[in-house]
């Protein structure tokens, strides 16, 4: 077991696009947002499209916990890109929800959104299901999603059109432990 040192994804990074503590900060200022305009409903349904947004998510519950807002989580899993770097273009349904969420007021949580076409596949899903209000958050965004992307309610962070990895993101199921958000050297992908 190493101790405390540089861990051993740190060589595979380019540069920090969020750092843990903006990635804190951000969150804290989404779930006070979220709280103010849901500060009359009953209970929220938060939506994590898994895998990316398991990190993101567990984190917004907790602040929503620290603001009184009741939530009750729900996991989906539609995937499109695989072991790619890039979208495949295909969405595939993979894990569907636990509960009925009819009248319900649903938040999707995403990690970070792209093309959009995942997100755009979800929400046309969850239409059929007489949710009272369908909203989305996402801590990133990218600049295709600004063009294509169905409306998000709430941003984090704009980032650039570059491969990120870590705080649940992956590139072929490894840096989802990464506490930060980082672009991913190219050569790393592209051997
Ligand atoms: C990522 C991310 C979004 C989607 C965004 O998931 O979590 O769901 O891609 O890309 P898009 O806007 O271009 O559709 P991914 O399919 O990589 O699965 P994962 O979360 O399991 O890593």
């Amino acid at each position: 077991m190493g101790g405390a040192g540089s861990s051993w994804y740190e060589s595979d990074i380019e540069r920090i696009v969020a750092t843990p503590e903006q990635i804190a900060d951000k969150t804290a200022e989404l779930a006070a947002q979220i709280a103010e305009d849901y500060r009359s409903v009953d209970e929220l349904v938060l939506v994590c499209v898994l895998t990316g947004a398991f990190v993101f998510t567990a984190d917004l519950a907790r602040e929503l916990g620290r603001r009184g807002v009741p939530v009750q989580l729900e996991f989906m899993q539609a995937s499109s890109y695989g072991q790619a770097a890039t979208s495949s273009g295909v969405v595939r349904l993979r894990k569907d929800l636990d509960r009925d969420i009819s009248g319900a007021h649903v938040l999707v949580v995403e990690d970070i959104v792209d093309t959009g076409l995942t997100l755009s596949w979800l929400l046309k899903y969850l239409e059929g299901r007489s949710a009272a209000s369908v909203e989305v958050v996402t801590l990133l965004r990218k600049p295709a999603a600004i063009r294509s992307a169905p409306p998000l309610t709430y941003v984090g962070f704009d980032i650039p059109s570059e491969f990120v990895v870590g705080y649940g993101l992956d590139y072929a199921g490894k840096y989802r432990e990464v506490p930060y958000v980082g672009v991913l050297k190219p050569q790393i992908y592209s051997r």
